[in-house]
């Protein structure tokens, strides 16, 4: 059955992973992207957006520009990981199709109040525009079926010892997303540090030997490597694990539990306090997946890119 989504990002070598991967799943028809300031400025998240749309030829998918900046806090970016451009690997031509004109929270308002309530939101980036639209018009939370996101984690951090980038960057907006009463799924670090982008994983994409694969392939040789310096065997492949799940989510296990995210301690800003053993009295807000089916991911992801 076919899955309608919207989905919102900050391009990012992951991110356009991610939107390559769905671009190539019939299952998944894409409303619309809306993009955010993350990985890199907003600038340059909407036009990367756009870049990876005309790669994947998908130049009628609307691309949205949405907040350019966290709620409360300074913009924190990720260019030591995604370069300067935000797709540090690959030269992209500037893209020719249109951004469209209206905010991106206003396409995420206007969109859900008009549907039946059967759009689900995929975010791979801070959630800046989910929360904004949240706050613009509450109802809207009544209208998503439900929200899958990359975010926080039930370990370590990966911006701070204890908070995630996507949360750390915006943990306002994140308490907002927390909060709302939306059925949520969180992958977060303690999921996707268990799908890295091995060598052999990565000439697995390069041998597919079409444009767009060499294009991803490209993508993921810096990237993934960056961690290898670290002793690791690969990147940590993020955001793509928010769409494997929307299209086999047999490959993921989880479970509901209460999830907060911390707004007041500088030390642990961002941090997503999962509520695992329910030491507290509060209900489960959250699906928070536990573990990933690492090869069952790397077929997945390497079979649909080989069909672009
Ligand atoms: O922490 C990883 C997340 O932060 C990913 O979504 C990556 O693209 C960055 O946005
Ligand atoms: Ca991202």
């Amino acid at each position: 059955m076919t899955q309608s989504i919207i989905i919102d990002c900050d391009p990012g070598v992951d991110d356009a992973i991610a939107l390559l991967l769905a671009f190539a799943s019939p299952d998944l028809k894409v409303l619309g992207i809306t993009t955010v300031a993350g990985n890199v400025p907003l600038t340059l998240t909407q036009a990367n957006a756009r870049r990876i749309c005309e790669l994947a030829g998908q130049t009628t998918v609307p691309v949205y520009a949405g907040c350019p900046r966290p709620i409360m806090r300074s913009l924190t970016t990720a260019e030591d990981i995604h370069g300067k451009t935000g797709l540090e690997g690959v030269e992209l031509p500037e893209p020719t199709m249109p951004l469209q004109p209206q905010h991106g929270v206003d396409f995420l308002i206007e969109t859900l109040m008009n549907s039946a309530g059967d759009i689900i939101l995929a975010t791979l980036g801070p959630l800046t525009n989910i929360a904004i639209a949240l706050i613009k018009e509450p109802r809207i939370a009544a209208k998503i079926s439900k929200l899958v996101l990359m975010g926080g984690s039930t370990t370590e951090g990966n911006v701070t010892p204890s908070a995630e980038f996507n949360i750390y960057v915006d943990p306002h907006a994140a308490h907002v997303v927390f909060t709302s009463g939306i059925q949520i799924t969180m992958i977060g670090l303690n999921v996707t540090h268990q799908v890295l982008t091995t060598a052999a994983r990565r000439e697995r994409i390069r041998a597919i030997a079409t444009p767009v694969s060499q294009v991803a392939a490209d993508l993921l040789s810096r990237y993934g490597t960056q961690e290898v310096e670290r002793g690791m065997a690969g990147s940590p492949l993020h955001d793509p694990c928010v769409i494997a799940y929307l299209l086999q989510p047999d490959l993921f296990t989880g479970h509901p539990v209460f999830v907060e995210v911390e707004t007041g301690s500088e030390l642990t800003m961002g941090r997503t306090v999962v509520d695992a053993w329910r030491r507290g009295d509060r209900p489960p807000n959250a699906n928070v997946i536990q573990t990933v089916d690492a090869n069952g991911f790397y077929d997945l992801l390497t079979t649909r890119l080989a069909r672009l």
